[in-house]
């Protein structure tokens, strides 16, 4: 059985900005991470990091650093997947 994703829809990610007590996510190549748990580690610095909340953050994640192995250190905090709108609140 595969694993049961919450699908997550681009309003639904642009809420989490992590303000207003919400935590922040970031969509990276199809899949959404709760990111808020991993920022106080990340090299980069927190506000650095934010810059890819509550959006799709692949392209800037990919010119900032390829290299680096976001699905094993973010395993568990995967969210889910990315979805589209659906149709009706387009
Ligand atoms: C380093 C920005 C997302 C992991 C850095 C640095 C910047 C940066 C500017 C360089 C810091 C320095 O050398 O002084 C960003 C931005 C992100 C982002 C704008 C949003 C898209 C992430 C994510 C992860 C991550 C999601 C991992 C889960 C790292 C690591 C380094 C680093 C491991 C050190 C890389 C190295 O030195 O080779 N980041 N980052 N970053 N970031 Fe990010």
């Amino acid at each position: 059985p595969s694993t049961p994703y919450l699908r997550v829809t681009p309003s639904m990610l642009r809420k989490q900005t992590g303000r207003k007590g919400k935590d922040a996510w970031m969509a990276l190549n199809g899949k959404v991470y709760n990111i808020t748990p991993y920022a106080k580690f990340h090299p980069g610095g927190v506000p650095e990091l934010l810059r890819g909340a509550a959006r799709d953050g692949t392209k800037l994640f990919g010119e900032i650093h390829p290299w680096v192995n976001y699905e094993n250190m973010l395993a568990a905090c995967l969210v889910g997947l990315l979805v589209e709108e659906p149709e009706k609140e387009k």
